[in-house]
């Protein structure tokens, strides 16, 4: 069955309030909950000082009511005592600034005193709820990278020396990794090297690279820290994070295979009508970071968010159709923060599951009613989703192509990521989203947006797969650079250029607003460059300015394949110029066509979920009669409310 129910936090309600909350939970069906994720200060209240006995008791009527507990380490919040007695472990910021305590997520996750601390408490509550009842998963800290995700104090910049050690060996090997003959930085000794704090000008962008994936990997390792000790006392108990799919700091490929299940958190805004486009992206993401595994939705808003600078709530009706994309996508859990609407703290303005104004309210009769829908369909969990189309997406990629000092700091990995899946998205194709180095082979189209940082390794994998049938769309500001961040000389695009059949000459960024025009038609934005024909034929030209007449838009033959090249941000009708005739080729199709605007179909398994994000009603034509999986009917079409769904077989 689909587990379903959120964060709970019991420790912010007085004890007589939580037999309410078991007999609330049993009304609305919820069957899973995320207990403790911001309770070290309750749990230890010094350094020999622990208090488990309420958690003790919060386990224990958990267990009875049947429902199963995501017990946090509670790492993701020192207490007050710990930073008076180490204030070494708060983070420190890029200009010096030391975070205070008093928010979340301040400690440095290189210092070993946090670590410390973190893995006594880690023990200890491996060791007392190892066999109760009521644990079904650990969730280790909360979503890592979110508020900090680097620190450079002192000891993190001894930690960074030590990651270079090893990555580099040799500091002759550094200085020509990073091009420190550049700005008279060359190095003599590691110990000169530090992390890339705020300098007179533009750090070394190779340095600040390296900086953040030492960061990246200083997280992980506190994370595995953790992993290490509950997977050596309760081996047999699931361990996962709440991942942010697009948090830039934290590279979910790297970490994902460290989880024994993906786990993702996602708050959709109501207030932007594409906002399910972000949510699938996400959810692809985290359901392929995994090869595909169902995946938990650890956390989304059942109405308002309160970090927004205004926070709309979800419309009337408008839960269902959130949660329920999760579960089109993959997800095998839907879980919101939180149980019960905070009274007081930073988040009492955030919507939750049971909201101040109590379970006679609008908001806990639509969880309700969503608990049920999910419990009548017990088959749906499990079952996979099978996708022919994939976008690549490296984090180390991202990381490079946003540092400061390039073409233009308007282009982004988010935005070209998103360029590329909502016209996949809208033409109803199902894609994942996997690292470059993934294995392709099960992929009939792969499309590249903005792949700037492109090892020659990858480049021939791609090659291969293309010329042995693939179809490979690329879009521009790919191929620029090698790992540590040098130009790929003779023309960009580097590696890729053969199997692409052009080379990129110069680049030619366009400013705000502005847009080039294209021949036949179209426009493109953002972007434009000069782009030398090798064997590839132009199918669109720009057709205005310095760059007049020459190859925007470039199909080459490659094996069996083809390899597509967009030299712009292209408008809807360039790219269905390169994607309709890609799919075509590789005879991928939508899982149903024809649906209006806003209606999404997704197939899971023999299921065929139908999601209509738009406050329009919908009527759909099925091809063939399906059951509804709600009440057995067969039926031919179904008339979709504003925001309706259907889940059928
Ligand atoms: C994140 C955190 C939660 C909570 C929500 C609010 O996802 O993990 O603790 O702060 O945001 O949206």
């Amino acid at each position: 069955m689909i587990a379903f129910g959120g964060d709970y936090n019991p420790e912010q309600w007085p004890e007589e309030i939580w037999a309410e909350d078991m007999a609330l939970m049993k009304e609305a069906g919820v069957t899973l909950v995320t207990v403790g994720v911001f309770s070290w200060a309750q749990v230890q209240a010094g350094p020999d000082d622990f208090r488990f006995g309420w958690l003790d008791r919060v386990m224990d009527l958990l267990a009875d009511s049947g429902v199963a507990a995501d017990l946090a380490t509670m790492t993701a919040s020192p207490p007050p005592w710990l930073t008076r007695l180490h204030p070494e472990i708060l983070p420190v910021r890029q200009d010096g600034t030391v975070l205070s305590p008093g928010g979340r997520q301040h400690f440095s996750p290189s210092s070993h005193v946090y670590r410390r601390y973190a893995a006594e408490l880690v023990e200890r509550l491996a060791t007392r709820y190892a066999d109760h009842p009521a644990l079904a998963m650990w969730h280790i800290g909360n979503e890592f990278g979110c508020h900090v995700s680097a620190s450079y104090d002192d000891e993190s910049a001894g930690a960074f020396r030590g990651w270079l050690r090893d990555r580099y060996g040799d500091v002759e090997a550094l200085n020509d990794a990073w091009s420190t003959a550049f700005w008279s930085q060359r190095y003599t000794d590691f110990e000169e090297v530090l992390p890339p704090r705020v300098a007179a000008t533009y750090p070394n962008p190779a340095q600040q690279l390296d900086f953040a994936r030492f960061s990246n990997d200083a997280m992980l390792a506190c994370y595995q820290a953790e992993a290490a000790i509950l997977r050596r006392i309760t081996p047999a108990v699931r361990v996962t994070t709440n991942f942010l799919s697009l948090l830039k700091p934290v590279d979910v490929h790297k970490w994902s295979p460290h989880t024994d299940i993906a786990a993702v958190d996602c708050y959709p805004d109501p207030a932007d009508p594409r906002s399910y486009l972000w949510a699938g992206l996400t959810y692809d993401i985290i359901r392929s970071a995994r090869g595909g595994q169902p995946w938990l939705l650890m956390e989304h808003p059942t109405s308002a968010v309160n970090w927004r600078q205004v926070n709309v709530p979800q419309r009337p009706g408008q839960l269902r159709v959130t949660s329920l994309q999760a579960v089109a996508h993959g997800a095998d859990a839907v879980l919101y923060f939180q149980w019960r609407q905070s009274r007081g703290g930073a988040e009492k303005f955030h919507s939750g599951m049971v909201p101040h104004a109590g379970p006679d309210s609008r908001i806990f009769t639509e969880v309700k009613a969503l608990g049920a829908e999910l419990a009548a369909v017990p088959g749906l969990a499990g079952t996979r989703i099978s996708n022919e189309v994939s976008l690549l997406l490296d984090w180390e990629s991202w990381w490079a192509s946003e540092l400061d000092s390039r073409p233009s700091a308007l282009t982004s990995q988010p935005d070209a990521l998103m360029s590329c899946y909502a016209p996949l998205f809208e033409r109803g194709i199902g894609v994942d989203v996997v690292h470059p180095d993934a294995d392709l082979s099960r992929y009939k189209v792969v499309v590249v947006p903005s792949l700037y940082l492109l090892r020659a390794a990858t480049a021939s994998r791609l090659a291969d797969w293309t010329r042995a049938g693939g179809q490979l769309v690329v879009t521009f500001l790919t191929g620029i650079v090698d790992e540590c961040d040098r130009i790929h000389l003779g023309g960009y695009l580097g590696p890729l250029a053969p199997v692409l059949g052009v080379t990129v000459e110069e680049h030619v960024p366009l400013p705000e607003g502005a847009h080039v025009t294209l021949a036949p038609s179209g426009t493109g934005t953002m972007w434009s460059e000069r782009v030398i024909l090798r064997g590839a034929t132009a199918i669109g030209t720009f057709s205005g300015g310095d760059l007049a007449g020459e190859p925007a838009v470039t199909r080459h033959a490659f094996g069996s394949g083809t390899a597509w090249y967009l030299a712009t941000r292209p408008d809807a009708a360039t790219m269905a110029a390169v994607l309709d005739p890609a799919l075509a080729a590789a005879d991928v199709r939508p899982a149903l066509g024809g649906l209006p605007h806003g209606v999404q179909a997704a197939r899971r398994g023999p299921y065929l979920i139908l999601l209509n994000h738009a406050a329009q009603a919908a009527e759909i034509r099925l091809p063939s009669p399906m059951v509804n999986a709600a009440d057995g009917a067969t039926v031919s079409g179904v008339a979709l409310g504003p925001f309706g769904t259907a889940i059928l077989r």
